[in-house]
C-alpha cells in the first residue's frame, strides 16, 4: 500500500495496544502515510520498540510508550511524554483491547472488569484527554480542517451478540453509544469521532480460530467474502477516516468484516 506520504503530514497520531495485531498494522499505515506515531504498549515492549526501529529506517517518525490505559494515571503520564516529545496529538487510534472469555455463569467478577476496564474504560480516558487537547489547540488549517480524529476499535461484536463472551461483547457495544454521544458533543468543534468495527482479522487475539485449517475452515463460514481479514485491511481504513478525505463522517462505524454482519446463515435459509 502507498499513501502520499503528505496525506497526514505534520499530523501526530497516538495508537493504543499497537505492540502487535491491529493497533500495529494502524501505526505502520498511519506512518507511511506521513503522521509522527507514538506505539503505545502494555507489555510488549520489545515488539513496541522493534515496530518504532522499522518505521524510522523508513523514514518515519515514531516513538514506543508504555501505558495500561485502564489505569487513569497512566494515561495522563502517556499524554504528558507525548506532549513533550510531539507536542501535541492530532489523531488518537483507541485500539487497546482484549478477551477473557467464559460462560455466562462462570465469569468472574474480575474478568468482567478487567475487559470492560481496558476495552471501554480505557477508550473513554484516552478520548478525553485527546478531546481536552483537541479543543484547547483547535483548528490548524495547514495541518487538518478537523481540529482532532478519533478512531474507537470497536468490533462487529457491537451488532452481533456473542455467546461465553458476554464482557466483550458488552465492552463493544458500549464503545458504540460512547463514540455517538462524544461525536454529537464535539462535533461543534470540529472533532470527529469514528469507530471502525473489524470481523474476524488474523490477529494474536483470535488465533485459535483461524491457525489450523479446520478452524479456518468453520470460520470461513461467517465470512461470505471467503477469506479471513489481515491487520492490513483495518491499516488502511484508519488512515481514510485519520485523513480529510473523510471530513463529513462524523459518529460513524465503518465496518471492515468481509460481510460478517450480513447474516451469512441467511444466504440459504430463512
Ligand atoms: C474478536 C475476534 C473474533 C471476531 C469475529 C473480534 O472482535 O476479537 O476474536 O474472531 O471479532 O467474531
Amino acid at each position: 500500500m502507498s499513501y502520499s506520504p503528505y496525506l497526514l503530514k505534520g499530523q501526530k497520531a497516538l495508537i493504543t495496544g499497537a505492540s502487535s495485531g491491529i493497533g500495529e498494522a494502524a501505526a505502520r499505515h498511519l506512518a507511511k502515510a506521513g503522521a509522527s506515531v507514538v506505539i503505545n504498549y502494555h507489555s510488549g515492549k520489545e515488539a513496541a520498540e522493534k515496530i518504532v526501529g522499522e518505521i524510522r529506517a523508513e523514514g518515519g517518525e515514531a516513538i514506543a510508550i508504555e501505558a495500561n490505559v485502564a489505569k487513569e494515571e497512566e494515561v495522563l503520564k502517556m499524554f504528558t511524554e507525548m506532549y513533550r516529545q510531539f507536542g501535541t496529538i492530532d489523531i488518537l487510534v483507541n485500539n487497546a483491547g482484549l478477551q477473557k472469555d467464559a460462560a455466562f455463569v462462570d465469569m468472574t467478577l474480575e474478568e468482567w472488569n478487567l475487559v470492560i476496564g481496558v476495552n471501554l474504560t480505557g477508550q473513554f480516558l484516552c478520548a478525553r484527554e485527546a478531546a481536552k487537547e483537541f479543543l484547547r489547540r483547535g483548528v490548524k488549517p495547514d495541518i487538518s480542517c478537523s481540529a482532532g480524529k478519533i478512531i474507537c476499535m470497536s468490533s462487529v461484536h457491537q451488532i452481533i451478540p456473542w455467546a461465553g463472551h458476554v464482557n466483550y461483547a458488552t465492552s463493544k457495544g458500549g464503545i458504540d453509544m460512547m463514540m455517538k454521544s462524544i461525536a454529537q458533543e464535539l462535533a461543534p468543534q470540529k472533532i470527529r469521532v469514528n469507530s471502525i468495527a473489524p470481523g474476524a482479522i488474523k490477529t494474536p487475539i483470535n488465533k485459535d480460530a483461524w491457525s489450523t485449517p479446520e478452524a479456518e475452515a468453520k470460520l470461513l463460514k461467517l465470512i461470505p467474502s471467503g477469506r479471513v481479514g489481515e491487520p492490513d485491511d483495518i491499516g488502511k481504513a484508519v488512515v481514510w477516516l485519520a485523513s480529510d478525505d473523510s471530513d463529513y463522517v462524523n459518529g460513524e462505524t465503518l465496518f471492515v468484516d468481509g460481510g460478517m454482519t450480513l447474516y451469512p446463515g441467511f444466504a440459504t435459509g430463512g
